[in-house]
């Protein structure tokens, strides 16, 4: 069975990434992924403004750069709370680079153009195979348009790639007016990959103290059928490769997301609640899959569900909506 794959250029033994996440801080651990099979790893991100604190800091030569804004100080955690400092991220990919062998993914997050997309660069001299940039923004401000944001953002994209050798994939969330015509933008702006979809951390309330309370729910299965949409949308029209992360739990969701038209299939939250060998499980389960249908390699079955035959895709969602709406009878 040959699950070996593209994407983003690099070759892949088979799609099972390690989702960006706490797993790249042990190299022991991200170890033992790379020996259940994983096909590639992100590392987790590093944040615009944990680079704007730390150049704030050589500037104004303060100890913390946390104590350099009072925005900075009320809402962002303080300096020492991230796990890895810019230079640690850097010794962090080096090392990764070393003890393991399947590709290294550094993760970049931030959404405004600016100073610190030169971390792109520093990526890539301490030996990142591909970087992945992540837009996450929730957008509060009513002045701003959505096509003002999004030329931000395509900016961004640009100014990074134009830095690097290295291919970019870029992480969105699932919030664009014409998700389709974004993505494509995203391609003629540099990305080598568009990764689907950003989970939000939406904060519950609390009804008794009056505060709102943060959240880490891991996912379950029906957060992929937002992705699964999206990519058998999507995935007709790229040529770069597409990412799914978000949901992807059994043998079943896997399948799901490569018939869809996902290049790479990325896991978090079934890794933090089963350890590495869920990936050997998936990798097992898809291996059977494919030998009970007739697959012998990846390619018959990426993107074999993905809309590219529906002659006017917009109509056909929009006629699915009636049916199930008229499908309920009291
Ligand atoms: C504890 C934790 C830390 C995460 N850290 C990052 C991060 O630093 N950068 C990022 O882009 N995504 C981060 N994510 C999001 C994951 O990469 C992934 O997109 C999300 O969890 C959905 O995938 P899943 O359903 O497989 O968990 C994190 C998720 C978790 C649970």
């Amino acid at each position: 069975m040959k699950l070996a794959t593209k994407y983003l250029g690099l070759t892949l033994k088979n799609p099972l990434i390690v989702g960006a996440s706490p797993f790249s801080d042990n190299l022991h651990v991200a170890r033992q992924l790379q020996d259940a099979g994983a096909g590639a790893l992100v590392m987790r991100s590093l944040f615009e403004e944990q680079i704007d604190f730390e150049q704030q800091a050589l500037t104004h030569h303060i100890e913390s750069p946390a104590e350099s804004t009072a925005e900075a100080t009320s809402f962002f955690p303080s300096y020492e709370e991230f796990e890895l400092t810019p230079d640690h991220y850097l010794h962090q990919i080096e090392k990764l680079k070393q003890e393991l062998t399947i590709p290294i993914i550094a993760s970049l997050n931030g959404y405004r153009p600016g100073g610190w997309t030169d971390y792109a660069r520093r990526f890539e001299a301490a030996g990142a195979d591909a970087i992945e940039l992540n837009l996450y923004q929730l957008v509060t401000d009513p002045e701003i348009s959505g096509d003002e944001v999004e030329a931000d953002m395509l900016e961004t994209v640009r100014s990074v790639t134009a830095l690097v050798k290295i291919p970019v994939a870029i992480k969105i969330s699932a919030f664009h007016t014409s998700m389709a015509q974004f993505a494509r933008s995203l391609e003629f702006a540099g990305a080598a990959g568009v990764v689907i979809f950003n989970r939000f951390y939406q904060p519950d309330l609390n009804i008794e103290d009056l505060e709102a309370q943060p959240q880490l729910k891991l996912s379950d299965s029906s957060e992929l059928l937002m992705r699964l949409r999206w990519l058998a949308i999507i995935s007709p029209h790229l040529h770069c490769s597409l990412g799914a992360t978000g949901g992807v739990h059994t043998t079943e969701d896997l399948v799901k997301a490569l018939l869809a038209g996902a290049d790479g299939v990325q896991l978090v939250s079934v890794l933090l609640k089963q350890g590495p060998k869920a990936i050997t499980n998936l990798l097992t389960g898809l291996e059977t899959w494919m030998s009970e249908h007739g697959y012998e390699s990846l390619n018959g079955l990426r993107g074999a569900m993905n809309l590219s035959r529906c002659p006017d895709p917009t109509a056909f969602e929009r006629a699915n909506y009636q049916k199930i709406l008229q499908s309920w009878r009291i």
